[in-house]
């Protein structure tokens, strides 16, 4: 199989067998139980020492094509897809072995529901999350030395403000301590990185955003290397949190595309990301791929073919009643809580995403009230501009 992203994607989890033809996509499997040529070699099966599928909790053909396609792009040994991005988040989570009396470092901005699992249900059954910024070295090197936790999890290009975390130097403090990194990679995608290459030792995503790509598919997956394959396989049997085979096939039918619309999601954004930098209407733009971003240097190293999909940006008229308005001057641009679809989509996180959080922990955090978070779609980037600008006149007029 070729190295580059865009053929994997087109071939990857392709059926090699057939009876007596061969299909060309794999189909959507819906059995629940599997016989075998004997009862001793299904037996073999559900124990894990032979191949094949036995039970579809134990795994399944739809979804093992998925699983394998992700692994070829990620670059790790195995794969289960998920019921949900929060289900992997759970499940990547209990993969580190986390255990009642273990510390937890969770990076400070990782998404809204993964800090409140962390704070809630996981505080409640004895794990200690600490919250860092694992966007600073030194502060995460003093925290690992420490709190000594048992894992630390962090998405390399944060949630809204686009921060970045330098994967490779959170994997050499990590291991230092003997500590296993979970990277939650949702928004960069196996195009923008592949974390187990870096040295993480976990990487989930949630399949909703861009790898499924067309917001039809609920869905997560966790990945890892060889170490965990057994573990991995014994803890989905057990919690049982699997995606269902007809969003598997959804979701691999997305992935085809992935590179292609990555590399317009990152050519858009960069576009509209300097538009916005001229708007009077804007006062501030966070898309680290722009050349006055703070951590510019660090994406080119990190993120070698783009920064992604996702821009912020902070409203002059920094007030709910003018984000309500900008939102519903939009014609195009989709006003939903996901992103990485084709369309473009836009969140207020003061109101959704974030809305749990006090108003002084969110502005402690950086999230304004005048702070939108845009997933710039693959339609022409003219287009999303003149559909901003609509928002930007609605949200100037008192
Ligand atoms: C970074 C990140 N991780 C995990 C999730 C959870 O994914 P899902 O909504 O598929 O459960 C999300 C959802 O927005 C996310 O943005």
């Amino acid at each position: 199989m070729s190295e580059s992203l865009f053929t994997i994607a087109v071939h990857a989890g392709r059926p090699e067998e057939g009876n007596p033809s061969i299909p060309s996509v794999p189909g959507i499997d819906l059995a629940v139980s599997y016989r075998a040529s004997d009862a001793a070699t299904l037996h073999a099966m559900l124990g894990g020492d032979a191949p094949g599928f036995s039970y579809s909790r134990y795994g399944s053909p739809t979804n093992a094509a998925l699983e394998m396609a992700l692994c070829q792009m990620e670059g790790a040994a195995v794969a289960r897809a998920c019921a949900s991005g929060m289900a992997a988040v759970h499940l990547a989570l209990l993969l580190t072995g986390l255990q009642a009396g273990d510390t937890l470092l969770v990076a400070q901005d990782s998404y809204g529901a993964t800090f409140a699992l962390v704070d809630t249900i996981m505080r409640r059954m004895g794990v200690c999350p600490v919250f860092v910024d694992a966007t600073n070295r030194a502060t995460l090197a003093a925290a690992l030395a420490e709190h000594r936790p048992r894992a630390l999890i962090l998405e390399p290009i944060s949630n809204p403000l686009l921060r970045l975390c330098d994967v490779s130097a959170a994997a050499r403090l990590c291991h230092e301590h003997d500590v296993q990194l979970v990277v939650d990679a949702t928004f960069a995608t196996p195009y923008l990185l592949r974390p187990l290459e870096l040295g993480a030792d976990i990487v989930l995503h949630s399949l909703t955003k861009y790898l499924a790509g067309h917001d039809d598919v609920l869905g997560g997956i966790v990945l890892a290397g060889e170490s965990y394959v057994t573990e991995l396989r014994n803890l989905t049997i057990l919690t049982g949190g699997l995606l269902d085979p007809h969003a598997a096939y959804l979701a691999l039918r997305g992935l085809r595309t992935l590179p292609l619309r990555m590399r317009e999601h990152c050519r858009n954004a960069v576009e509209v990301a300097n538009w916005l930098v001229e708007q009077p209407g804007v006062a501030q733009v966070y898309y680290p791929g722009l050349s006055s971003h703070p951590q510019h240097h660090l994406m080119r190293q990190l993120l070698p073919n783009g920064a992604g999909g996702m821009v912020a940006f902070d409203l002059v008229q920094a007030n709910e009643a003018a984000v309500l308005r900008f939102l519903d001057a939009l014609q195009m641009i989709l006003p939903v809580t996901t992103l990485g679809g084709v369309a473009s989509q836009i969140l207020y996180p003061a109101c959704s995403s974030h809305r749990s959080l006090s108003v002084e922990r969110r502005h402690a955090l950086g999230i304004g009230d005048g702070l939108l978070r845009l997933s710039v779609g693959i339609e022409d980037a003219v287009d999303i501009q003149a559909d901003l600008s609509r928002g930007f006149a609605a949200a100037a007029k008192e």
